[in-house]
């Protein structure tokens, strides 16, 4: 990685991805696409190292979307296991990283252990202001947007809420992520062009880096790779020159 740094905003304080193509990564080797999911959960734990080393404080990762549910029920069972072997793993690192474990989405919907193993850990990191990791679990930007709509007109109902006061910024407190700043760049594996409903709302003004390489392969290198993309690119939010957000 080049000498990028932060205070001339060339590290971006928030990446989000977009984990795709494992399936294909194991379809590849003649292996069940668990084993896929399973070389993943080593992209994850080298992604976190490369935020740590590179000063991301905020990684967003696409784990399980609303959609994730219309797959074969053994791979959503080999998927729950894996993110609790994850976390039953990783907490040593999280905690030796200065990390919070996040999570955003439906999270009753999760089985009650990968629940359960997911409650502790963010509790056991919550503490932990350097850096944080988002996890977006049964989540699906349009179900959270509705969510924070519904949140807002009860509170319009019940006379707590002027509907002349509903701004952007009234909006983005109600959504998962209230207190976590946008993302800077999205980053998604695999080829593919779309955002999939990951962060619909937050992304407005994310830089998009789109890569070939399938998510298991994703490593270090990779991730440096995007920042010095990032880097380069000239943000503008809307506006002529500087980057300064709107
Ligand atoms: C998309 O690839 C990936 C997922 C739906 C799951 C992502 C999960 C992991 C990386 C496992 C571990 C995660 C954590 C946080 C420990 P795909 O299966 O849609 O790939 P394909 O498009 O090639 O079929």
């Amino acid at each position: 990685m080049k000498n990028l740094t932060q205070e001339k905003g060339e590290i971006p304080a928030h990446v989000a991805i977009i984990m795709d193509g494992n399936g294909r990564w194991a379809r590849q080797r003649g292996l069940p696409r668990i084993e896929g999911h399973r070389a993943g959960a080593q992209s994850v734990q080298a992604v976190l190292r490369a935020c740590a080393q590179a000063g991301v404080r905020y990684l967003t990762l696409y784990a399980f979307s609303t959609e994730n549910w219309r797959r074969p029920r053994r791979e959503i069972a080999g998927l729950m296991s894996l993110l609790a072997q994850f976390m039953n793993e990783n907490e040593p690192e999280l905690h030796k990283s200065r990390i919070r474990l996040r999570t955003i989405g439906r999270l009753t919907d999760l089985p009650p252990a990968v629940q359960f193993a997911l409650d502790r850990v963010s509790k056991a990191t919550g503490n932990y202001k350097e850096h944080q990791l988002i996890l977006a679990l049964s989540y699906g930007a349009r179900d959270e947007i509705t969510q924070a709509v519904r949140a807002i007109a009860r509170k319009v109902k019940c006379g707590e809420m002027d509907p002349a006061k509903i701004d952007e910024a009234a909006i983005s407190r109600h959504l998962f992520t209230a207190d976590i700043p946008d993302p800077d760049l999205l980053i998604r594996t695999s080829g593919e062009m779309r955002l999939s409903n990951f962060l619909l709302w937050q992304v407005s003004y994310a830089e998009l880096y789109m890569t070939e390489t399938l998510w298991p392969d994703f490593r270090e290198n990779d991730f440096f790779a995007a920042l010095e993309a990032y880097g380069r690119r000239k943000r503008r939010f809307g506006g002529l020159a500087g980057k300064s957000r709107p």
